[in-house]
Order: structure tokens, then sequence, then C-alpha cells
């Protein structure tokens, strides 16, 4: 009954998550299409930078972006900060659900390093919270003015970070902490530095007094980096789908690629946004997913020496199988964990073995990402063993 109330407890939390998480971005997005579009007015208004016109389900708006608070508001300014708190809020717990509670399933791999659980959940937690204080900390400095330098650096943090944590967790635990820890920051930013910002401009405008151009500046630059973030955030939270991601050999390395090839289209965004359509940043972001993707394409799995050995039986294969698999993958499996086969995939018998012989290639062949944590101790000879027995046919006489 547990596993069952888990699952729709993480069915309600991660709709919640996608939904708010819609809203944030998709507000982010509506804001910089807004901005990409303005036209000056003609004649020129007082406080007025640009002005839109739109017509949605039925009516026209009209918007104007003022470089100031205008004198007079109406009634109710609206803020755009919910959205977010409340896309982390859900996020973080579907993390304690999936990651800490399920903390023996998903986050500890016993063969990557041998953590108890609240040495697990406490790394995880250190991370968001520490990230955070170093990032800010970064950016706070005087070095935040040394563009290039500052960036890279900030980069490099999170390289070290990707390498780190896949060396710590299970590279599905890391990757899901990444993408988490950027969540964090982008939250942060808008709570700690962009709303405050603005609400100073808010109140020097009604106080008539001069905004603090280090606060403008502050904001500005966390709003870049919340930007950049976001699309390779997105790719972190569906890359549990794609065990070729996180199941890679260099899993960090395959994550910071793709971060890159993610950053590069906003930055086609942006440019085409800022009315300097360049088309560079598509091609080269193809060219390092393409070279992603060679790069996790398996090599010959079947080995000289493999050739000339006898064929594995079907006995062989179903005894791995059975010793590795079967204490999660049966219809009643004896896993505590599970009360139902997970994603319903079952190897009770031979020919559902065989059936999904491409499956187990994948993911206990090619990548290593089942038994998840390797909670069954699979070693890498009846990995081999297993995929020699696909390559030769899965036969099952
Ligand atoms: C400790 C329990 C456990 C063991 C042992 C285990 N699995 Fe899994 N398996 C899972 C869980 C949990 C999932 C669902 C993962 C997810 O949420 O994406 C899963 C999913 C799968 C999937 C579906 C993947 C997908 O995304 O569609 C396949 C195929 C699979 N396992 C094969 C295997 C094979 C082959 C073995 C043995 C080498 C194995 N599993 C051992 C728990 C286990």
């Amino acid at each position: 009954m547990e596993s069952i109330l888990s699952e729709w407890v993480n069915l309600v939390l991660r709709w919640a998550h996608i939904i708010t998480g819609i809203a944030w971005i998709g507000s982010s997005f509506l804001f910089m299409w807004l901005d990409s579009h303005l036209e000056k007015p003609d004649p020129p208004r007082r406080n007025v930078e640009g002005e839109l016109w739109m017509t949605h389900s039925g009516g026209f708006y009209v918007v104007e972006k003022m470089d100031l608070a205008p004198e007079e508001v109406p009634r109710t300014l609206h803020w755009f900060k919910w959205e977010a708190a409340w896309t982390w809020i859900t996020g973080f717990l579907l993390l304690c659900l999936m990651y800490y509670y399920g903390a023996e399933i998903y986050l500890i791999d016993r063969a990557v390093a041998d953590l108890s659980r609240p040495e697990a959940i406490a790394i995880g937690l250190a991370l968001l919270a520490g990230s955070w204080f170093v990032y800010d900390a970064l950016y706070k400095s005087p070095l935040r003015h040394r563009g290039v330098l500052v960036e890279c650096l900030g980069f490099g943090l999170l390289i070290l970070v990707a390498y780190g944590l896949t060396h710590v967790f299970s590279a599905r635990g890391a990757y899901m902490h990444i993408g988490a820890m950027l969540g964090t920051i982008m939250v942060a930013n808008v709570w700690m530095i962009i709303i405050p910002a603005q609400q100073k401009l808010v109140d020097a405008t009604k106080a008539g007094t001069a905004l603090d151009a280090r606060l403008a500046f502050n904001a500005k630059q966390r709003s870049v980096h919340n930007n950049y973030m976001t699309l390779p955030v997105i790719f972190i939270m569906i890359s549990s789908h794609y065990p070729s991601t996180f199941g890679h050999e260099h899993a960090w390395a395959v994550l910071i690629v793709v971060f890159i090839a993610g950053a590069l289209v906003r930055h086609w965004f942006n440019l085409r946004n800022a009315g300097r359509s360049r088309f560079w940043p598509i091609p080269a972001s193809v060219v390092l997913i393409l070279a992603v993707v060679y790069a996790s394409l398996p090599g010959g799995t079947m080995t000289a020496e493999d050739e000339d050995a006898d064929p594995v039986t079907f006995a062989e294969a179903y005894d791995i199988v059975a010793r590795r698999c079967v204490s999660c993958h049966a219809a009643k499996p004896s896993d505590e964990n599970f009360d139902v086969p997970p994603k319903n995939v079952v190897f009770d018998t031979a020919e559902q073995i065989r059936d999904q012989a491409p499956k187990i290639r994948a993911v206990a062949v090619l990548t290593r990402t089942m038994p998840v944590g390797n909670e069954t101790e699979m070693t890498d000879e009846e990995r081999r063993i297993l995929g020699r027995w696909i390559a030769e046919g899965a036969e099952i006489e």
C-alpha cells in the first residue's frame, strides 16, 4: 500500500511542479518577448521607454514599459515571484520524496560511494544551501564586474560540482541534485536579489530619490543567469527518462555539454529578441548534441575473445536476471520497497525476458542504470555475459 500511496503523492507533486514551472518560465518568456517587441512611442512620452499593442482572446492589450514607476499607479501592482517560489517548494518536496525517502533506491549507489542514508541526505541538503552561499558571495564580490573571468569561474564551479557529485551519488541522483541546485539559485536570485531591487526601485520613485546603480547591476546580472539556466535546467529535469545521459560512463561531461547546448539555444532566442538575429548558436548547439550522441554510442560489445567463446545459454542469462533483477521486476516483487513491479517491467518468464532483451541491454549492459543504485550488486562480468546473450540473438530454446 505504501508504494501505491507514494506513487500518488509523487504524481500530484510532479504535476504541481510542472504547472508552477510552466507559469514561472512562461511569464519570463512573455516578458522577454515583450521587451524585444517594444516600439518607441511617437511622439515620445515622458518616462515611456516603449509601447506595444497586442490582441488576444477577443480584446486588445496596450503595454507601456516605463523606466521609472509611474507617479500614478493602479491600485494593484503585480509582482511575479510566487510562480518561482511554488516551483521550488513543489520541486523540493518531490526531491525529498524520490531521493531522500527513496534514498536507498535513487540516491545511493554503493558502487560509487558507500554512504549511509543520513550521510547522503546531509550531502544533498548541504549542496542546495551551500551552493547558493558560494554563488551569491562570488557575484557580490568585486569580481562580479570582471565579465568573462567571473562567468568562467562560475561555470568552472558548476563543472567541479558535476564531477564531484557523480562520484558521490548515483548518476541519476547526482543529475537531479545539480538541477535542484541550479533551480534553487534561480529562485533565490528572484527572491533575494531581483525582487528586492525592484522594490527599491518602486520606493525610490515614490520618494523621488535616485536608484542605487549597484542594485540595478546585480538584478540585471542575476536575471541574465536565470535566463541562461532555464533550458539546461529543464533538460536535467527530464533527463531521468534517458539512461544514455546519466547512465554514461562520464555522466558529468554529458551534463555539461548538454548544458552548453541548451544555453546556446537560449542565446539564439536572446539575440533574436534583441533584434540582432544570428543563426550560429543553433548549428553550434546541434554539433554539441551530435558529439554527445556519438560519445554515447556503444562500442563493439563483442571482443575477439567473446567471438571464440561458446555461446551464452539461456540458463546462464536467466540465472543473472533472476539474481539481479527479479527481486523488483516480478509480478509480486520480494524487494520491500516495491509492492508492484517498477514501470510494470516484469521478468518472471523466459518470454518476458526475451521480449524485453533490447531494454535489458539498454539499462544493464550499455548503461548501468539498472539495477537501481546497483542494489543487487550486479558485477561487470554479469553485464558482459548478459550483453553477449543478447548480441547472440537472445534465444530461449
Ligand atoms: C531494487 C529494485 C530494482 C532492481 C533490482 C532492478 N530494477 Fe529495474 N527498475 C527499478 C525501478 C525503481 C525502475 C523505475 C525507474 C524510474 O523511475 O525511471 C526500474 C525500471 C526498469 C526498466 C524500465 C526503464 C524505463 O525507463 O522504461 C527496465 C527495462 C529495467 N528496470 C530493467 C532492469 C534489469 C534488466 C534489472 C536487472 C539487471 C533491473 N531492472 C533491476 C528497480 C529495480
